[in-house]
Order: structure tokens, then C-alpha cells, then sequence
């Protein structure tokens, strides 16, 4: 337990919000409850803790959503749960709250930097017109006596704030604003740092709250141009912290005199706000969730005349999503097990798919 402790504390805090309804969870609160819980007595994460199950940093596979994680509670919860009652007679509940936190803890193992390349750092540094000013003669201060070394966005912060400087090099050289990729940015840091760079920078990272992010990115001005359908929410999903500065980076000139600089801190707070509103689980099909619980044979229970003391599905009608659904489950999912077996039937398999349009079929029942 102990050695849980002490990785989950070198991890990303980071508060994943989704859209109206869903819990936003914090990324630091779920490493707790993965202690407190047992699950790492059990699971790795990358290769740490518990070794008797699935490394929950590579496992489920696919992109890592709400509806994932609830699919693959849902169809492993049996052996689970029988091996938590076998080890220590119980299975701990799980609120709503720690459900969404456990999420936002296993997202941030899915969604780490890539290691930069210092060599190819030092390809983009010229090739991007950096060195111009940055080499030896020309004036700014050479990549060695950086103070910004320690990650990719504190490093993009400053770049963010010297881009007047840098855009009046660029006019005078009739030359584009120099795009970046996040690799580009992380290589950057890679090369200025004279190692490969990696966790160890993304380590330093310390969210605000998703509502704090949200302030300022209304302060900023962010929310001028990022509203309605250009609203950036779940629209960047899979993108790195790196990613994301690289993209605030790139439409400078866009921005022109709306641009505000950023203090430390703000920089990270933005990006890891930018990062937590991308993530949204796949809006279901009613009609597909209908035919999920036919097939799996949950109405034969949950139906308008429920059976074996199963809660009728409008019951949860209006305020089911995923992270409810893995506490529910977690929950409510022995005694649905047993009232399965009383009836001779096999538990049933979900996908993804599948769970989210059981949400979407559930929440449209009057
Ligand atoms: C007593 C051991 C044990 C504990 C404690 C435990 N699990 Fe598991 N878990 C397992 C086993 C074994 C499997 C694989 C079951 C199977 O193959 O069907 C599994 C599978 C999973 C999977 C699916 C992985 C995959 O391959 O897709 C997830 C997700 C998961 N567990 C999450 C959790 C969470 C979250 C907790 C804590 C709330 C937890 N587990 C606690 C033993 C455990
Ligand atoms: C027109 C000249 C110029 C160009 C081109 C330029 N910079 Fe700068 N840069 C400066 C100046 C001036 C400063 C502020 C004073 C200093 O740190 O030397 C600065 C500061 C920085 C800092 C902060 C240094 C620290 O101590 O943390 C970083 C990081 C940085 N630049 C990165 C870049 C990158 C990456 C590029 C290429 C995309 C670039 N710069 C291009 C002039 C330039
Ligand atoms: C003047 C309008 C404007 C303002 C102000 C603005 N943006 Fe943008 N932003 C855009 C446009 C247009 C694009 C898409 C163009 C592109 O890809 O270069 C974009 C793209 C982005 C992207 C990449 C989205 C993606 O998925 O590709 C991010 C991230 C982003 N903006 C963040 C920000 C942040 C953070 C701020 C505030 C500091 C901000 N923007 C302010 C207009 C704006
Ligand atoms: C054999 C009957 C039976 C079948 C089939 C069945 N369930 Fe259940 N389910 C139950 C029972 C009984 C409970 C309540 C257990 C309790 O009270 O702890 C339950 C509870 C639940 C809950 C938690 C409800 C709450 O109040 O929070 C959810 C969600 C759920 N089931 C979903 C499903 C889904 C989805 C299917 C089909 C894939 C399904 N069930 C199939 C019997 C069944």
C-alpha cells in the first residue's frame, strides 16, 4: 500500500470534467481511492503494485473513455468480485464521486508525454528559426542557461510570452509563423535539457480545478473566438499536454493583439483544462440500446415488469452516464449476479458500444 502511495503522489494531478451532468473527477482524489479500495493490491499500473490481475496502465485497450472502463467492470465484475470476497470477505462500495475520480487517476496513465528526442530537438531548433537568436551571437540566451527547461508547458509559457519578439524576427525575415508539433516541443526540451525528457517533466504538473481552468480561459480571452462551434470540448481527444501548447503556439499571429501573457502556472492550469474537456464518451443510439437489452435479457428483469427485485430501468431513466453506471454496477452487481444465476443465465458481455447506448436507451425512458 505504502509504495502505491508514493507513485500516485510523483502523478499528474488533473480534474476530468466531461459535459452537462457528468461528475467532473480529480485525478489525485482517484489514486487515493485506488488505494483505499484495494485495487492495486491486485493490479499494476505500469508494471507497480499488485500482480494477480490486468495492468490497468495498457488495460482495457482502445481509447479510453467513461464507457470503456464501464464495459470492462461490467464484464470482469464477477471474477472480481469473487476474488475480493475469497481475499478479504468484501467488496468495498463505490460512490458515484470515486467512481469518476478512479477514471481521471487510469486516464492519466493512458495520456502520458511521449519521451522527447534531443537530437531531432536540435534539427527543429534551427530548422524553426530559433537558433537565430538563441545560438551564441544572437542576443537571447543560449538553450544551456534556460530557466524553463523543467517541462514542455513551461517552456511553451515562455514561448507564449516572447512572441512579439519572435513575430518581428519572423516579419523582418518575410518568413511564416514557425508551427509546431507537440513532438517538436517535447524534442525542444529534450535537446535544451541535453537528455531525453519525459515523465520526469510532466511529473512537476499540477492541475487547478476544471472550474479554475475554465476562468481563465474565459480572462484570457480563449473563450472569445472557443465558443459554439468552435468550442475546443471534445474535439482534441488523445492530445498530450505537449499537443496542446504546441497548438496554442501555433495561432499566435491568429490571435494577433488578443494575446495575454501568462503568469507560471497559467499556462499549466489552461493546458490541463484544454485537456481535461476533451475527453466526452460517444453519444448512444436509443434504439441500438434497446435491442442491447433484449439480447442481453436485461428487460427480462429491469422491464416494465421487473423480476427477481431488479429496479425498473425508468427508475434511472434521465440521470444514468457511465461513471454512475461502474458505481452502480459495482455496487448493485452480486446480487444481480446471483438473481442471474437463480435464473440459469450466463452474465452478459458489453462493449463500449453497447453501454453507451444502454445509457442513451435508459435515460429516454419516460
Ligand atoms: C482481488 C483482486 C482484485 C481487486 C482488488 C480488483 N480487481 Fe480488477 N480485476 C481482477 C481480475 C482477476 C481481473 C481480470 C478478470 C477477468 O479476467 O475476467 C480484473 C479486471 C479488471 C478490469 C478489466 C481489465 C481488462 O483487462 O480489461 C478493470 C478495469 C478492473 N479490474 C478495475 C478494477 C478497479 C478499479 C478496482 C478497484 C475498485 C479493482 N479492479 C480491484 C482482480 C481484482
Ligand atoms: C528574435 C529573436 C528570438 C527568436 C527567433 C526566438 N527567441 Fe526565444 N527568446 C528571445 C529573447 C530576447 C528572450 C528573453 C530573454 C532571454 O531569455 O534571453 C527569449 C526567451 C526564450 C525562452 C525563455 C528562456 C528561459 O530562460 O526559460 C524560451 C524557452 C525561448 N525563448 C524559446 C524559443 C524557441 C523554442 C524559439 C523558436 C521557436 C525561439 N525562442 C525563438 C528571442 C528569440
Ligand atoms: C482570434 C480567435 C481565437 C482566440 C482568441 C483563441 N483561439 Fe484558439 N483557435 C482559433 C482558431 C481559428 C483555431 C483553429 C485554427 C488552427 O488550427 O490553427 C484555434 C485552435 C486552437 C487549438 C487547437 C484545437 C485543435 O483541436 O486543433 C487550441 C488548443 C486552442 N486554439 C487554444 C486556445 C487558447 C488556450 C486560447 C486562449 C489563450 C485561444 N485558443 C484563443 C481561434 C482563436
Ligand atoms: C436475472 C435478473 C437480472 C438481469 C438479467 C439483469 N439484472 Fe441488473 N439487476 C438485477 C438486480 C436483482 C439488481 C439489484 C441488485 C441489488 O438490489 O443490489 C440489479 C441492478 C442493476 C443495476 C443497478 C441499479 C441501481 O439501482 O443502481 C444496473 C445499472 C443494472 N442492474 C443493469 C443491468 C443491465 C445493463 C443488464 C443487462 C445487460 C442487467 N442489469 C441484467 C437483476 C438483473
Amino acid at each position: 500500500m505504502k509504495k502505491l502511495f508514493v507513485m500516485a503522489s510523483t502523478v499528474v494531478c488533473v480534474s476530468v470534467a466531461w459535459g452537462a451532468g457528468l461528475i467532473p473527477g480529480n485525478a489525485e482524489r482517484g489514486a487515493q481511492v485506488f488505494d483505499a479500495k484495494g485495487c492495486g493490491s491486485c493490479h499494476a499500473l505500469n508494471g507497480r503494485g499488485g500482480n494477480g490481475a490486468p495492468d490497468l496502465a495498457s488495460k482495457p485497450r482502445g481509447r479510453f473513455t467513461p464507457a470503456l472502463l464501464a464495459a470492462a467492470m461490467w464484464n470482469h465484475g464477477p471474477r472480481m468480485w469473487d476474488r475480493m470476497k475469497g481475499e478479504s470477505g468484501s467488496v468495498p462500495a463505490l460512490t458515484p464521486l470515486e467512481a469518476a475520480d478512479l477514471f481521471a487517476y487510469l486516464y492519466t496513465f493512458r495520456h502520458s508525454e511521449e519521451q522527447g528526442d534531443p537530437e531531432r530537438g536540435r534539427k527543429v531548433f534551427e530548422a524553426k528559426g530559433c537558433a537565430s537568436c538563441h545560438a551564441g551571437s544572437g542576443g537571447a540566451s543560449p538553450v544551456n542557461r534556460w530557466r524553463s527547461i523543467g517541462d514542455p508547458i513551461e517552456l511553451a509559457r515562455e514561448m507564449w510570452n516572447h512572441a512579439d519578439r519572435m513575430a518581428e524576427a519572423v516579419q523582418k525575415s518575410k518568413k511564416d509563423w514557425p508551427r509546431l508539433t507537440g513532438r517538436d516541443l517535447a524534442d525542444i526540451v529534450a535537446y535544451a535539457r541535453g537528455e531525453p525528457s519525459g515523465q520526469r517533466g510532466v511529473s512537476r504538473l499540477a492541475m487547478a480545478s476544471a472550474e479554475t481552468g475554465e476562468t481563465l480561459f474565459r480572462e484570457k480571452g480563449c473563450a472569445k473566438c472557443h465558443t459554439g462551434a468552435q468550442s475546443l470540448a471534445g474535439k482534441s481527444a488523445s492530445r498530450t499536454f505537449s499537443d496542446l501548447a504546441a497548438a496554442m503556439w501555433n495561432h499566435v499571429p491568429e490571435m494577433g493583439s488578443r494575446r495575454r501573457s501568462l503568469r507560471p502556472e497559467e499556462m499549466t492550469r489552461l493546458v490541463g483544462y484544454l485537456w481535461s474537456i476533451q475527453y466526452f464518451d460517444e453519444a448512444g443510439d436509443p434504439a441500438a440500446g434497446l435491442r442491447v437489452a433484449v439480447e442481453r435479457g436485461c428487460v427480462s428483469c429491469h422491464g416494465r415488469l421487473p423480476a427477481a427485485g431488479a429496479p425498473r430501468f425508468t427508475a434511472l431513466a434521465g440521470r444514468l452516464d457511465s461513471v454512475r453506471f461502474i458505481a452502480n454496477v459495482w455496487n448493485h452487481g452480486e446480487a444481480m449476479r446471483n438473481a442471474m444465476g437463480v435464473n440459469g443465465k450466463p452474465w452478459p458481455h458489453l462493449d463500449r458500444t453497447a453501454v453507451n447506448n444502454l445509457l442513451a436507451y435508459i435515460n429516454s425512458l419516460q
